[in-house]
């Protein structure tokens, strides 16, 4: 475990933090591999129930350490896994739900990241920011996709080419990021999102998120799979806990189910 990575879990909220503030959170390989661990580890956990990724106060991340970067170039898709490559997999696969929780700088793969998340959240000083063409770089981890299907090519290539700077008003305009927060209640309102929904049914988050992150596909044959999945978890033991906790007039809970 990197001591430049802090995890911590509590009341089912997995979060990790960056933690390199002297060198504004530049991500190191093994910074990658702490994390990756993190997520892994909390996937196959069942007290776990949601994660958040964050950095430090006024500090999110300033991208790839670019002297790591030059002593061990990345080659994603190659064969053996890279640290960021597998940290990127870790959070594209994740089941369970992600909240990235974005307070001053992201940068370059701190900005990409967003869009492998759920739910993220910025302050009012987020900065969100990809030079890679001023690094003499291409776009990275599906962002060349992501990027233009969800928030429009014109403000993709205002991001991917020009590089342009964006506030936080900027990315919840464009839906890069779901809300902003002041910096100094950043941390614990999202901490309130992160118990809410570590307080609902892991299964029904599970199969919501996976339905989500389903490829596009006629509106038919989505409402089909969506009622396949809707009559199999009528039957679950978890709709009865719902139903029951209805009945009883009491909230219902989930916290046996993982
Ligand atoms: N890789 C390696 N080191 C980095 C870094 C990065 N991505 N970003 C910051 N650092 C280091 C600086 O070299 C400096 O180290 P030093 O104190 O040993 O000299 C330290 O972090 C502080 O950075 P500094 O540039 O002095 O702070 P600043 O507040 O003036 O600027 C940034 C902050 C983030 C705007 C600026 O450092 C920057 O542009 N970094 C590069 C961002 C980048 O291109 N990321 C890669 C995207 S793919």
């Amino acid at each position: 475990m990197s001591d430049l990575v802090s995890v911590e879990t509590s009341e089912g909220v997995r979060t990790i933090r960056w933690n390199r503030p002297d060198k504004k959170n530049a991500l190191l390989r093994e910074m990658y591999t702490a994390a990756a661990d993190a997520i892994e580890t909390g996937e196959a956990d069942k007290s776990v129930r949601v994660f958040v990724l964050g950095g430090q106060p006024g500090l999110f991340t300033a991208g790839n350490d670019l002297i790591d970067f030059m002593e061990a170039p990345p080659h994603i898709g190659s064969g053996e896994m890279p640290p960021v490559e597998r940290f990127m997999r870790a959070l594209m696969n994740a089941k369970k739900p992600m909240i990235a929780e974005v307070d001053g700088l992201a940068i370059g793969i701190g900005t990409t990241l967003l869009m492998h998340c759920d739910l993220s959240y910025a302050s009012e000083n987020a900065a969100f920011k990809t030079p890679f063409a001023d690094l003499a770089l291409a776009p990275e981890f599906a962002s060349s996709l992501l990027f233009p299907t969800r928030l429009g090519r014109a403000a993709a290539s205002d991001l991917l080419m020009l590089g342009t700077v964006w506030d936080a008003a900027r990315a919840k305009e464009a839906g890069l990021v779901t809300d902003v927060f002041p910096s100094a209640t950043l941390a614990q309102d999202v901490r309130k999102k992160a118990l809410a929904l570590a307080a609902k049914s892991p299964g029904a988050l599970r199969k919501a998120k996976a339905l989500i992150m389903t490829p596009e596909e006629p509106i038919s044959e989505r409402m089909t799979r969506e009622g396949g999945i809707f009559a199999e978890m009528l039957q679950s033991p978890e709709f009865a806990e719902a139903v029951g906790a209805f009945m009883e007039r009491r909230a219902p809970d989930f916290s046996k189910f993982g």
